[in-house]
């Protein structure tokens, strides 16, 4: 339990639903013992107490909704496209997972990086090994970071020291489960995660689902990223009609799933989403780094599909949420300008800020009952970022600018989950 504790500054709340934010230009947010929001509203003009961090802004902590914990120190290899990068620079790099101090040591490393740009939330992929699944855990678990955690499925496609029989895999699963899923209030999740169609056989994707199912787990994979990886996952099943198609005839689409990248989409996979209630991890930044091309984040939002913001490290070339929505902002003119421009040309920052938000949260299913994430708002839990910003900038949509157009910008100047200090 964190003490209680209020907090004085500039606030920036995003909406529940809606992708805008609003400023509260000198802010009070008490946070009661269990770290949950009690309440929040502008500071009487007597208040005598001081500014918590003076200069900065507090907002909710960054949600990344698509992090590959084993290629933190892989981040930034340019061998890409897709298929080759996983060959010479993923594939490699993962298989070093095995042995439980290397898997520790970066374990440190990337909680580390989450909180020092923060992040305070994350859906993640492990490798294949389970060893370094739960060394993930304990670190996560030490450091107070909420997040997703999966076992990276794969019984195919990859050099050997990576392959687990579905077997043994899904018990592994099951062990982490048992061990994991839930633990501190929900702070941590076990994330069913087949790594992407063509590296699971359709036995290990049909048992992946069956496990999700039982145990009501959220389910994490990648879709129409690239057009090889497209074309090799309609030659090796045949029998769906589409690529989004492989994870529905297998029990993976619904609305516990999330799907990152979704570039290559066509307008009726976009309406079965919708229709499923699946989410949408948009990972701009890796996007642009393979040359994997721009999804059109008009596409889910327009449908009302639940859209987070990822940096999919190490395709990402940044654990900072503040340069994924730049790259949002980047993609978004660049699918514009293909389509003629128009009303589509722009995604304002401040939507981007939401997304980076609340909206990743909505994302990963972080609002259920007794865990709301996402809101600086009453009963939501006290997952904050306070982010040092020019005290000359005074509205709303000029800071959102500064967040996420700023491109030097350093670490964040604090960071709590549940009103406990990460940073
Ligand atoms: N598709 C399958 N595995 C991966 C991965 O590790 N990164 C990205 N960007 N795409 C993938
Ligand atoms: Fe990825």
């Amino acid at each position: 339990m964190s003490p209680a504790r209020t907090l004085r500054g500039r606030l920036l709340c995003p909406h529940a639903d809606e992708a805008r934010v609003v400023l509260v230009a000198d802010g009070l947010l008490e946070i009661d013992a269990q770290g949950t929001i009690a309440a929040v509203g502008p500071a009487p003009t007597d208040c005598e107490l001081p500014e918590s961090f003076p200069g900065a802004v507090l907002l909710p902590g960054f949600v990344d909704a698509h992090v590959h914990f084993p290629q933190t120190r892989v981040l930034g290899s340019a061998s890409g496209p897709l298929l080759p990068w996983l060959t010479r620079s993923v594939f490699p790099e993962e298989a070093r997972f095995a042995e439980a101090r290397y898997a520790a040591a970066v374990a440190w490393e990337f909680c580390e990086q989450l909180v020092r740009h923060g992040t305070t939330s994350a859906a993640i992929y492990s490798s294949s090994h389970p060893i370094a699944a739960e060394l993930l855990f304990t670190e996560l678990e030490r450091r107070g970071l909420r997040a997703l955690v999966g076992l990276t499925l794969m019984d195919r496609g990859a050099p050997p020291e990576l392959l687990l029989a579905a077997g043994p895999a899904l018990d592994a699963c099951t062990a982490l489960v048992e061990r994991w899923h839930g633990r501190d209030g929900g702070r941590l999740q076990f994330c069913v995660t087949p790594r992407f169609a063509l590296s699971c056989t359709p036995e290990l994707l049909r048992g992946a689902a069956a496990l999700a199912e039982r145990h009501a787990l959220p389910v994490q994979t990648h879709l129409a990223e690239n057009h090889d990886e497209i074309s090799a996952t309609a030659s090796a099943f045949p029998g769906s009609g589409d690529y989004l198609a492989v994870y529905d005839d297998h029990g993976l689409c619904g609305p516990r799933s999330l799907f990152a990248h979704c570039i290559h989409l066509s307008e009726g996979a976009w309406d079965r989403m919708a229709a499923r209630g699946a989410a949408v991890a948009h990972c701009p930044d890796s996007n642009f780094f393979l040359g994997s091309g721009c999804m059109d984040l008009h596409a889910p939002t327009r449908r009302g599909v639940r859209v987070g913001l990822g940096t999919d490290v190490g395709a990402g070339r940044s654990f900072s949420l503040r340069q994924v929505m730049a790259a949002a902002h980047d993609a978004a003119l660049i699918v514009a300008a293909s389509a003629g421009g128009g009303s589509r040309s722009r995604v304002s920052s401040e939507a981007l800020l939401w997304h980076a938000t609340r909206g990743g949260a909505r994302a990963l299913g972080l609002d259920r009952p007794g865990m709301r994430v996402g809101c600086l708002a009453p009963g939501y839990e006290a997952d904050v970022v306070a982010l040092d910003l020019p005290e000359a900038i005074t509205d709303a949509a000029a800071l959102c600018d500064a967040i996420a157009f700023r491109r030097d910008a350093g670490p964040a100047r604090a960071v709590l989950v549940r009103g406990r200090t990460l940073r």
